[in-house]
């Protein structure tokens, strides 16, 4: 926590406290950071059970050297109506994330709290070769990327449903509409398949896109964004969540990823999956759901892209690479990928705390994960979470969702055409 707000903290707590102690929703088993904790605690959330953890986080220090720092994370039993408040409170006092993750049962937070401190324990050994030398076929394809195509996905998800909430119908159909659509991308190629991951504790499917791959299909290529919306004030059927930042640009940017790849008619010789995750705002729920399914199929995913949040330039920089929760060797291989192939982009880093997006379920069941952010967190969206969440925030247009859109086709190109 920075210390500044401390004060603020303590003064803005007492209203949250009345508004979060009336609300009495289904308890459930969760895992948050240090601060998180402590905000819910004053908030006077009802909280059950609680276990401490400490887990070794690896990531880079100040002198860009990567070290190991412990950081507190706390299993419990929470008000699930208290977390949506809990997300607002620390985005506000804390200007960072309130990330959190729901858990089905108490061996399972347990799991996923082992899960991190194993990851840690693997440290940043590269499973792969990070060698860019595809400039022949990745350079043609980026010429193809096309901002108005973004701004288009990004209107239609953000103006055609209210909002995309887990539990809603707009939730559900902006799922099935969005295979729908990607199956007529995907047109009548036998490699190419889409499916709708069903989670069997609420409505919202999650939808992958596979291009098989020809000589490697074994090995797989995930870029991903999550699909539903939340208005914190409390989600329903008429909420207005228009999620156009957070994060129907992380999908429209890797939806036109996906189709320069499929127009081109590329064959990667890895597997490639494109993913919307249902559920990501409610505890990276549909993320999870999808980690430990491929965990326990041993999946070979050899590199994950995370997309959440890419429309909002709040800063002269234009690529955040997040740091913590992520692989410092693949987090260098985009690196090296944006100043290649996009070099007159200004890319920085910065960290984003315990579990606040997707990239964390797969880091947490010892994948490599990475997350390339649109701005500092300081400088962030202010409206996500907002009915204010809209394209018109970021100027009508989508030119800085542009940038990680052609970003995540060097990642797919590079990765997807090795062949081990
Ligand atoms: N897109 C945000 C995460 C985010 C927000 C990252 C601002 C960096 C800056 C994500 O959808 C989100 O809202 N995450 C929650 C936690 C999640 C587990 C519900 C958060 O950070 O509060
Ligand atoms: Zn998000």
């Amino acid at each position: 926590m920075k210390k500044l707000h401390r004060a603020a903290l303590v003064s803005s707590t007492l209203a949250t406290c009345f508004v979060a102690s009336a609300q009495a929703g289904p308890m459930v088993w969760a895992s948050m950071g240090e601060d998180s904790y402590r905000l819910l605690r004053r908030a006077g959330a009802e909280v059950e059970q609680v276990e401490p953890f400490s887990v070794a986080i690896r990531a880079p220090q100040a002198d860009g050297r990567v070290g190991t720092r412990n950081e507190t994370v706390y299993l419990m039993q929470v008000d699930e109506d208290a977390l949506p408040q809990l997300s607002r409170d620390v985005h506000e006092q804390l200007k960072n994330c309130a990330g959190f993750m729901v858990h089905t049962s108490r061996a399972d937070g347990r799991k996923a709290v082992a899960g991190f401190r194993d990851a840690a324990q693997r440290g940043v050994a590269p499973l792969i070769n990070y060698v860019i030398d595809n400039d022949a076929e990745v350079t043609p394809l980026l010429a193809q990327v096309q901002e108005s195509n973004i701004r288009s996905t990004i209107v239609h998800l953000s103006t055609d449903y209210k909002n995309r909430y887990y539990t809603t119908s707009g939730g559900t159909s902006a799922s099935d509409q969005l295979a729908a659509s990607w199956k007529a991308l995907a047109g009548s190629r036998t490699d190419v398949t889409v499916k709708q991951f069903t989670h069997p504790s609420w409505p919202q499917k999650s939808v992958i896109l596979e291009i098989k791959g020809t000589t490697n299909p074994g090995k797989i290529v995930v870029v991903g964004g999550h699909l539903d919306s939340i208005l914190l004030s409390g989600t329903n059927e008429n909420s207005i969540a228009p999620g156009a930042d957070d994060d129907a640009s992380g999908v429209a940017s890797l939806q036109e990823a996906m189709r320069v790849l499929l127009s081109s008619g590329y064959k990667p010789k890895r597997t490639l999956q494109f993913m919307a995750y249902a559920a990501e705002e409610v505890g990276l729920r549909g993320s999870q759901g999808i980690a430990t399914d491929y965990k326990n199929k041993s999946k070979k995913v050899v590199g994950v892209l995370q997309l959440d949040m890419t429309n909002y330039q709040g800063a002269s920089s234009d690529i955040t690479m997040i740091t913590d929760y992520t692989n410092a060797a693949q987090n260098k291989f985009v690196k090296d990928l944006a100043a290649h192939y996009l070099p007159t982009l200004n890319v920085n880093e910065d960290r984003c705390g315990y579990a606040c997006s997707d990239h964390a379920s797969w880091t947490n069941k010892g994948y490599v994960a990475s997350f390339p952010f649109e701005a500092p967190l300081a400088n962030d969206n202010k409206n996500i979470h907002t009915s204010n969440d809209t394209i018109a925030k970021s100027g009508n247009n989508a030119n800085h969702a542009l940038k990680f859109a052609k970003l995540a086709l060097a990642y797919l190109v590079e990765l997807g055409s090795d062949g081990k």
